[in-house]
């Protein structure tokens, strides 16, 4: 077993326990698939019951409710929150994500859980991305508009937190196997258009094995 861990660039150390928010969305998923690839103990969150693979505990509840997510961070190392509104949603106001990240962020303080990493958009004030977020997102993509302003209200929250967060800045995503290489932005600057979930789970998963980009937002795209 240590020899195949070592073989994949990990050790029993950097074996993490993660709670994973959105594990049933298009990243999540990929998020999930990845931690259970890599060895991680996982434990999920979902709001219909499912049956789960070795390494996974499941909890079913809502990201709404404080219990859930107490229970689903419980014995966490380190939580990945990747919710969403049902992909680009009906283009109304949705305070969804900074709402359960608020409670995340209180929860964890309280059960003494530092690392948080985040799925957020390229195209919030800051990512650059000039030509998405004052041509393309207000002529074609305008349910896109609340998406955006509910993450520009999450990494405000996580700027507030005083955890080891990361807000990833997401470019489009698809689920193309992976290509292996990203554009990175430390400064969370828009890289590029597209991104596979595959590449943007492994980046998640690195950068919390890794210990890396903490307090920060970081943009990525293949
Ligand atoms: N898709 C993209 O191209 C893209 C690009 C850039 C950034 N992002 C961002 O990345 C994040 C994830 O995107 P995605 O496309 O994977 O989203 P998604 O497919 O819509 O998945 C959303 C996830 O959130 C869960 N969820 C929603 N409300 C919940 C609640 N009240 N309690 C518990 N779980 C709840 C859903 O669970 P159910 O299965 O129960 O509905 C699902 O697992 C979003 O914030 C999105 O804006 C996405």
């Amino acid at each position: 077993m240590v020899f195949i861990l070592k073989l994949v660039g990990l050790t029993r150390e950097n074996l993490v326990k993660l709670a994973l928010f959105g594990s049933t969305g298009m990243m999540g998923k990929a998020v999930l698939a990845a931690a259970r690839a890599r060895g991680h103990e996982v434990t999920i969150l979902v709001r219909t019951a499912k049956a789960a693979g070795a390494g996974v505990r499941v909890v079913v509840g809502d990201a709404l409710n404080p219990d859930s997510i107490r229970e689903t961070i419980k014995g966490a190392d380190a939580v990945i929150q990747c919710l969403g509104v049902g992909g680009l949603g009906d283009g109304k106001p949705n305070d969804l994500v900074p709402d359960a990240t608020r409670l995340i962020v209180e929860d964890m303080k309280a059960q003494g859980v530092r690392r948080l990493v985040c799925a957020s958009n390229v195209g919030v004030p800051g990512s650059g991305a000039f030509l998405l977020r004052r041509v393309l997102v207000p002529l074609f993509a305008r349910k896109l508009i609340p998406i955006l302003a509910a993450k520009i209200k999450m990494e405000a929250i996580l700027r507030a937190s005083g955890l080891d967060w990361t807000a990833v800045r997401l470019a489009a995503l698809n689920e193309k196997p992976a290509r292996g290489k990203l554009k990175i932005s430390a400064e969370g600057r828009m890289t590029g258009f597209t991104l596979t979930t595959e590449d943007a789970a492994n980046f998640m998963l690195d950068i919390i094995e890794k210990k890396q980009f903490a307090a920060n937002a970081v943009a990525i795209s293949n």
